[in-house]
Order: structure tokens, then sequence, then C-alpha cells
């Protein structure tokens, strides 16, 4: 597994916490890096730097390979183009947890049961990063902002 993160801190972070190799995207050319882990495999045309994580994540699937986007943090559009997936018959995923409650008959009850059963017995830990008050939550605010956090941070109503 490889790990991409905006800061040194947050890359060692993930490598304490299960990743195999760690990028600092903030400083670190991402798909260089991914191609020499690939065995310096070259894919088309190849000027990466200042794309977007998705359009980078394409260029970077092996053939076959699976792309999945759950998330818009830059909330910017994401511009991709055909060229880097067709050809080598990569497929995107669209994943968004409510969707399948909603419109698509999933019942997670069994999911979150075996997930809290995990976490009961210790085998799943859940990295909570800073807890703070109620009357603290524009704290609590900003310090997500400022992308400082690494795992979750709560906003505790009785704090
Ligand atoms: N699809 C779903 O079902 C689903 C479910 C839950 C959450 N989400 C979404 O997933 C996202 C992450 O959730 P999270 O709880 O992991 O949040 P988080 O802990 O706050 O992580 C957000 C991280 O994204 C990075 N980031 C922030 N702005 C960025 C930018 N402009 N460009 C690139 N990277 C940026 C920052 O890390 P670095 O700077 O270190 O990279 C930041 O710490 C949220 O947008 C959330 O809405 C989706």
């Amino acid at each position: 597994m490889i790990a991409t993160a905006g800061s040194d801190e947050k890359v060692a972070w993930a490598l304490e916490n299960g990743a195999d190799e760690g990028i600092n995207h903030a400083r670190e050319d991402v798909l260089g890096k991914m191609r020499d882990h690939r065995g310096g495999r070259r894919r088309g045309r190849d000027r990466y730097h200042g794309e977007t994580p998705f359009r980078e994540s394409l260029k970077l699937a092996g053939y076959g390979g699976r792309v999945a986007a759950l998330t818009n943090v830059a909330l910017e559009e994401s511009m991709i183009d055909t060229r880097d997936f067709y050809p080598n018959n990569v497929t995107i995923y669209g994943f968004q947890i409510t969707n399948p409650m909603q419109h698509l008959g999933y019942d997670p009850r069994g999911d979150l049961e075996e997930l809290a059963d995990l976490v009961a017995r210790g085998k799943l830990k859940v990295n909570m990063d800073k807890v703070f008050p109620l009357k603290g939550a524009g704290d609590a605010h900003r310090h997500l902002e400022a992308c400082r956090n690494t795992g979750k941070v709560m906003i505790h109503p009785q704090g």
C-alpha cells in the first residue's frame, strides 16, 4: 500500500500505521515515484506535475486496473482524458456511502455489526486525532481546515 499526504509528519504516521511506502505530495512528484515503484514503466504522454490526484490516478492504473473515487476534497472540477483509461481497460468506480442505502437496497446493519465486533475485540483500531469540546467547535473546524489531523476529529457535546 502506498500512501500520500501533505507533510512529512503525516507520511511518517501513515508508515507507522501500515503503509508500505509514503509520498509527500506537497514536495514530491507522486507520479514519478509511483512509476519508480512500478519498475519505471511509462505510459503514454508523460508530464503530470500539478494535475489533479484523480487524473494522476488514471494515468497510474495498470492494465485492467480499477480506480475508485470517493471524495473531492479540492472542490474543483475533475478533468479527465478518456485516453488515460480506455486503452488500458481501466474501470472507474464511484462510491458514496449513503447512496447504496437510499437507492440500491443495501442494508448496512450486518456490516456495521461486524465492524463494531472487530473494534470491541481490539482487531480494528479507530485513530482519533483530537476531541474538542462543543464550545471549541470553531477550533475543531480550523484544525481540519489546516489539514493537521491524522485520524478522526470529534466534537464532544458534553465537553
Ligand atoms: N464517499 C463517501 O461515502 C465518503 C464517506 C466519508 C467521507 N467522504 C469524504 O472523504 C473526504 C476525506 O474525509 P476524511 O474524514 O478522511 O477527512 P480528513 O481527515 O479531514 O482528510 C482530508 C485530507 O485531505 C487532504 N486535502 C485537503 N484539501 C486538499 C486539497 N485541496 N487537495 C488535495 N488534498 C487535500 C488533506 O490531507 P493532506 O494535505 O495530508 O493530503 C486533509 O487532511 C472528505 O471530503 C469527505 O467528505 C466520503
